[in-house]
């Protein structure tokens, strides 16, 4: 078997020896190519956390990571959060956003190829998945606390956020329901695609590393049945 495409048989990354800079530096570098389907091993000389915790926000929670139960050097699996278990909040809605991308990318084609009726049904499934999206991370905000961040509260901004795109989705059905699809709808996708970029931006460098360190300070049984309840939430009927 190829090093380095199963969890059994990993690729061993020794960063031992190296300065703390030298090594998150390499790391990232490697990270940021891995391709679903391939682990790593690293043996690190460090404490992983926050090691890891830092990289993959720089990676916008492309990864998974998993430390062993030894130490000194400290071993850690890693690999594509589109591969394997998702062990994190950061992993599961992050692959949950690239998924929605990907199905709004094929009613925005749609659209411009004026395919108006395969663009009214795509949307429509599109607004589903988007929903349950939102209705996990709502769940969320009611099993996992974050401070106050300058006075503000991430939380109920979230709410207000999702409320906002809601809202924006309502509408647009609303409109594709009563009305022939033409180009006229194009302006409408063009606002809510920025709206929506600019909210998952936002979750995945703030609001689901701070939830996935809360996740880390649950009991193991808490954590399972917390990221198999999100699962649920977010898996098509
Ligand atoms: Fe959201
Ligand atoms: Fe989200």
């Amino acid at each position: 078997m190829r090093k380095g495409v199963r969890e059994e048989n990993p690729e061993i990354v020794d960063l031992r020896g190296y300065p703390s800079r030298v090594a998150h530096d390499v790391t990232y570098e490697r990270l940021a190519t891995l391709p679903p389907g391939h682990w790593l091993e690293i043996l690190l000389g460090e404490l992983p956390y926050p090691f890891f915790e830092t990289l993959n926000r720089q990676l916008r929670g492309r990864i998974c990571w998993k430390e062993a139960p030894t130490e000194r050097p400290w071993r850690v699996f890693v690999w594509h959060r589109d591969d394997g278990p998702g062990l994190t909040l950061g992993a599961l809605l992050g692959r949950d956003h690239d998924r929605l991308d990907a199905l709004f990318a094929i009613v925005l084609t749609l659209i411009e190829g004026g395919r108006w009726t395969e663009a009214t049904v795509a949307f429509s499934s599109y607004a589903s998945d988007l929903r349950r999206h939102i209705n996990a991370e709502n769940v969320l905000t009611l099993r996992l606390r974050i401070p106050l961040a300058m006075g503000r509260d991430p939380l109920m901004e979230l709410k207000e956020e999702h409320e906002r795109i809601i809202a924006e989705l309502d509408l647009i059905e609303r409109v594709t329901a009563n009305e022939v699809m033409d180009s006229t709808i194009a302006p409408l996708f063009a606002l809510f695609s920025g709206l929506l970029a600019k909210h998952e931006n936002r979750e995945e460098q703030v609001l689901f590393p701070a939830w996935d360190l809360n996740l880390r300070h649950l009991d193991e049984r808490s954590r399972a049945n917390l990221l198999g309840n999100i699962e649920e939430i977010l898996a098509p009927d």
